[in-house]
């Protein structure tokens, strides 16, 4: 078992301790899970099957039914392709294909270094601004293939300004 795996065993456990062995609780209990870990890994929901006595693929089921759950650890930026109808009509399943495409990720995934996830998002109230996409929680307007270029330009810089002022 790595160091890393058996951390999320003892921060599940942790979490666990606050809910009944009841299989009514796999939703509560993989919530609470989520928001100590930040997503729900393997090793994770092979503790919560074995704490409510259910298969590990009723809960890995469960899991990806429902979007508020994730299967991978979120990266340091969030990357957030809005597809609502207007984003979608401006092209918006444009620029996600250039998000994936740029970053090697499908979405729901993250980067192997850990620096961005990737998902879509509903409408986010800024559709004069299509097409979408919400960099860190903020929404950036008229994002098409170039524009994902140039946001990822300022992050490269700005690795490369704490790279040197780390120095
Ligand atoms: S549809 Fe994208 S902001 Fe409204």
């Amino acid at each position: 078992m790595t160091v890393e795996e058996a951390d999320v065993r003892k921060e599940t456990n942790r979490a666990l301790k606050r809910f009944g062995r009841k299989k009514d609780n796999l939703i509560p209990i993989l919530q609470g899970v989520q928001g100590k870990l930040g997503y729900l890994p393997e090793e994770a929901m092979s503790e919560i099957a074995g704490y409510l006595g259910i298969s590990e693929i009723e809960v890995y089921s469960v899991v990806t039914f429902y979007n508020q759950f994730r299967l991978n650890p979120p990266g340091r930026h969030s990357i957030r392709v809005c597809l609502g109808t207007a984003c979608h009509m401006k092209g918006g399943y444009i620029t996600m294909d250039a998000w994936k495409r740029r970053l090697g990720i499908d979405v729901r995934e993250t980067t192997p270094d850990r620096e961005f996830d990737l998902d879509s998002v509903a409408c986010v109230g800024c559709c004069v601004m299509a097409p979408v996409t919400v960099v860190d929680g903020k929404p950036e307007g008229n994002v098409e293939p170039t524009r994902v270029d140039g946001i990822l330009l300022n992050f490269e810089l700005e690795r490369e300004k704490e790279a040197k002022e780390s120095k």
